[in-house]
C-alpha cells in the first residue's frame, strides 16, 4: 500500500534556484530536486476504499491558483535539527485550501491531522548533524532570495520509501482556477 499525500509542485525555475542550495552540510541528506513539493495534507497508508473516496471528495474542490511566496529557509528540530527547509508563506488562499482538504480527509474517515499546518519544501533530511552547523548554513545562505509562483493545480503524490523523500508519483491532479472552469464549462456543455 502506498504512502499518500496532497500537495503543491514546484515549477523548474523555482526548483532550479532551490537545488543550488543543496550541498555544504556533510550528514545531510539532500531531497532530489525533482521531489520538491509543499505537502497540504499527509494521508498516511491508507486502504483503497478510503483512498477512492478521498479522491472523490477531493474532485469537488474549486479553487483559484494559489500564490506561493517561499521567504526564507529555516530548519525543524531545534537542538536536534532533523530537517533544512524554505519556508513557505501561510497565506489565506493556501491555508483555505489545506483546511478544506482537511475536512475532506476527514470525511472520507481519516483521524483529524494534529499538527499545525506550516507549509514548507523539505531540501535536506539531517542525521547527527549538529545545530551549530545547520545555523551556519542558514546563516550562510540568510540572503536567499525570496521566490514566488502560482501553484495552477495540486496533486495527490504516492511514495513507497517509508524513510520519505521520495521518489513520488502524481496519483492524481486537480488544477487550481481557469482550468478548472474550463473543465466544469465542459462538463456544463455535455
Ligand atoms: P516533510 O517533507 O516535512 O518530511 C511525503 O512523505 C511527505 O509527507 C513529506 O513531504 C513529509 O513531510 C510528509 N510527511 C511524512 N510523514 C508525515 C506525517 N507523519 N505527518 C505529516 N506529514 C508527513
Amino acid at each position: 500500500m502506498p504512502r499518500l499525500f496532497t500537495a503543491l509542485e514546484v515549477p523548474p525555475h523555482i526548483t532550479e534556484h532551490l537545488s543550488i542550495l543543496r550541498g555544504g552540510l556533510p550528514g545531510a541528506r539532500w531531497v532530489e530536486p525533482e521531489n520538491y513539493h509543499i505537502t497540504l495534507r499527509f494521508l498516511g497508508d491508507v486502504d483503497d476504499r478510503t483512498a477512492r473516496t478521498a479522491v472523490e471528495l477531493l474532485d469537488g474542490v474549486a479553487r483559484e491558483p494559489v500564490r506561493i511566496t517561499l521567504d526564507a529557509l529555516d530548519a525543524f528540530g531545534g537542538d536536534r535539527p532533523r530537517t533544512i527547509f524554505a519556508r513557505v508563506q501561510p497565506t489565506p488562499e493556501l491555508t483555505e485550501l489545506q483546511a478544506e482538504q482537511e475536512r475532506l480527509v476527514r470525511r472520507a474517515g481519516l483521524a483529524p491531522e494534529g499538527r499545525k499546518f506550516t507549509p514548507h519544501i523539505t531540501l535536506a533530511r539531517l542525521r547527527d548533524v549538529k545545530a551549530a552547523d545547520v545555523a551556519n548554513w542558514l546563516a550562510m545562505r540568510g540572503g536567499a532570495p525570496k521566490l514566488e509562483y502560482d501553484a495552477n493545480r495540486f496533486v495527490l503524490m504516492s511514495s513507497r520509501a517509508s524513510t520519505g523523500g521520495g521518489p513520488y508519483v502524481v496519483e492524481e491532479a486537480w488544477p487550481l482556477g481557469a482550468d478548472w472552469e474550463e473543465d466544469h464549462a465542459e462538463e456544463a456543455r455535455w
